[in-house]
């Protein structure tokens, strides 16, 4: 709504500056510097394309996200969710299980999986993208020291070609294959 508001407002402004360019196009004439006017026109032009586009696309992303929140459950756990269309019972990690479960295998293969959030969650999400083998990425959360590689304090423990390896999640992730960390 506000991208549209932004729209209109903007659209206004540059109504009144084309009526406005006349007189400036009469006087630019008389102060010969006509050329200049011409390129501050196309300046203000191209401005009010690129925000229009960006109007545009902060539309179509809130109504993306609006049809996302439509068709995907509000995810809640306990009483407050039974009976209410819409809710589900449970932990994000179920939902996602009975979601995957109920897709043919043409649609599974058309799954990927990114996550983010508390650990446990994550190692229960690695499982169930186990079970119904689809690819899963998780960014992980380590408390970190320096941040840049150098005190080890967020190594984490990785499944690599070569075995086994210690792997800093500051500089070597924080987005990992779920199964060579929870595998
Ligand atoms: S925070 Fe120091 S190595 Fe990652």
């Amino acid at each position: 709504m506000a991208a549209e508001h932004r729209r209109t407002v903007l659209t206004a402004i540059v109504a009144n500056l084309e009526l406005m360019s006349r007189d400036l196009t009469s006087v630019a004439d008389r102060l010969d510097v006509t050329d200049r006017l011409h390129e501050v026109f196309d300046e203000l032009s191209d401005a009010r394309e690129s925000a229009d586009r960006e109007a545009r696309l902060r539309v179509e992303s809130a109504e993306a996200m609006e049809r996302a929140m439509h068709r995907f459950p509000v995810m809640e756990q306990g009483e407050v969710a039974k009976g209410y269309a819409g809710c589900f019972d449970g932990f994000v990690t179920q939902l996602a299980d009975e979601w995957l479960g109920a897709l043919d295998a043409t649609a599974r293969a058309q799954v990927e999986i990114f996550s983010c959030g508390p650990t446990p969650m994550l190692e229960a999400l690695a499982k169930v993208a186990a079970r119904h083998q689809v690819p899963c990425q998780v960014s992980l959360e380590e408390f970190m020291a320096c941040a840049v590689g150098g005190c080890a304090g967020c190594t984490v423990k990785v499944m690599t070609p070569d075995g086994p390896a210690m792997k800093r999640v500051c500089v070597d992730g924080p987005v990992f294959d779920s199964q060579a960390v929870f595998g």
